[in-house]
């Protein structure tokens, strides 16, 4: 079968590299890929989100499956504009992607059908929701309704950050249309964990659980980013803790889609709080996470293929997941700069050192220049490792990194960190108990 990847990312070069090991693939194509994709799949000028064209590739190229990335394209109507071709698509469509496309959507689907979320208003008008934050206690989340590049999220600490916030999305609009509404919530106290599922609709599998690192500096300092690194398993999820996901979120979101005639196919990736009154939903995406996908996707034992398949067929109660015990760990090599600004066309060495059977060097932001391979964006690698546990993962990972070097090269040392806290509490912790 001939199989499409669309995106460019880290997470599409994971993809790309599991699917390639499946019996069922002959040819490989990415639209567009990266520096890295082009080494094992035909790398395909079309932009992710010219949906026409690429379902005008897909007919011709009898495309036998394509599985799409990024979010956008899914918001955009890619799955829905493919199903009236005949073309199999493996991602929700543009109803069921609502709950990622629109924050106010997700908020109020969760309110429904008793979702645990943080508590939130809505607002669409500027006027009102200042006359909300003169009363409002503070830290409090403020969220463009709809997609904004990862960058609508703002979390303020003062009243003052929460007013400027609000200017600027609905007073200057920078976020166009996405922020002519908004939610404000209340700021939840906790560990962050990524839990994804795949679902046919009715039928759904949870992933083995993942931590991203979000912001751009150690310790969770700094901007927020794209994410900077992830491991997985993330200790922080026990089974009792994986148990109440599976009850309290996975399984009613599944279910109240269903009933609100948008059944969810493809991957539910539930961004959470672990708080101390259980877990909680920061954010649906209705994709793989960027990086967690570098790091579960080396740990599935099934073929993904079979998967993806069984997943646009509604056969996913066939498939038994498995897993690799091992730990894996991604760190990301990001531009200096990023995630402002950047420069990018310079040339990435080293990359030919890496030899270790264990390491994966994902490719980001690349390109391939002759027999050069240069950046081409702010998250450049995705550095990834399994190792016997998550010490022995992180220790390979970061050897590997220590040998890949480009101008102005910069990651996070202290990727996996929070998962040692988990399994080795400090002596202060434990007399706390
Ligand atoms: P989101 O895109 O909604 O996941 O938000 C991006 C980041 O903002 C999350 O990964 C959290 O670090 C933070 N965040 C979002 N909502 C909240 C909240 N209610 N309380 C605390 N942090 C939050
Ligand atoms: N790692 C965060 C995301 O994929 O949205």
């Amino acid at each position: 079968m001939k199989i499409l990847i669309i995106g460019s990312g880290g997470r599409e070069h994971a993809l790309a590299w599991k699917i390639k090991k499946s019996p069922a693939v002959k040819e490989l194509y990415c639209a567009p890929g990266n520096g890295g994709i082009a080494s094992i799949a035909h790398c395909v000028a079309i932009d992710p989100n010219d949906i026409e064209g690429l379902a005008a590739f897909a007919q011709e190229e009898k495309i036998g499956l394509t599985v799409v990335g990024p979010e956008v394209p899914l918001v955009a109507g890619i799955v829905d504009a493919f199903e009236e071709k005949g073309l199999t698509i493996f991602g929700p469509n543009r109803n069921a992607a609502r709950l990622e496309g629109s924050k106010v959507f997700a908020k109020e689907f969760m309110q429904k059908f008793g979702i645990p979320t943080a508590p939130f208003k809505v607002f669409e008008d500027i006027n009102e929701a200042m006359e909300f934050l003169a009363v409002a206690p503070v830290p409090l989340v403020i969220k463009a309704d709809g997609l904004a590049s990862g960058k609508g999220v703002i979390v303020c600490e003062k009243i003052q950050e929460a007013r400027d916030a609000v200017q600027q999305i609905m007073g200057q609009k920078i976020f166009k249309e996405a922020g002519s509404r908004i939610v404000i919530e209340e700021y939840l106290f906790g560990e962050e964990a990524s839990i994804l599922a795949i679902s046919d609709g009715r039928n759904y599998m949870i992933l083995d659980s993942s931590q991203d690192h979000k912001r751009i500096f150690d310790d969770d300092l700094g901007p927020n980013t794209g994410g900077m690194g992830a491991y997985s398993p993330a200790p922080v999820i026990t089974e009792e803790m994986l148990r109440k996901i599976g009850m309290q979120i996975m399984e009613p979101t599944i279910r109240g889609m269903h009933k609100q005639g948008a059944p969810f196919k493809g991957v539910l990736y539930a961004g959470l709080m672990i708080t101390d009154d259980g877990p909680m939903v920061l954010e649906f995406n209705v994709r793989f996470g960027d990086p967690e996908a570098q790091a579960v996707l080396p740990r599935m034992k099934n073929d993904l293929v079979d998967v993806l398949q069984a997943s646009c067929s509604g056969r996913l109660d066939k498939i038994k997941m498995e897993w690799d015990k091992r730990s894996c760990v991604c760190v990301v090599m990001s531009s200096g700069g990023y995630p402002g600004d950047y420069t990018i066309g310079k040339e990435i060495k080293g990359l030919d050192t890496v030899k270790e059977s264990q390491i994966i060097v994902f490719h980001a932001g690349t390109k391939k220049e002759g027999s050069t391979i240069v950046t081409a964006g702010g998250r450049v690698l995705g550095v990834t490792s399994l190792g016997n546990d998550i010490e022995q993962a992180i220790a390979r990972v970061y050897k590997a990194v220590e040998k890949i070097k480009f101008d102005r090269c910069f990651f996070r040392r202290d990727i996996g960190a929070k998962a040692l806290k988990h399994l080795h509490p400090s002596p202060q912790t434990t007399m706390r108990r």
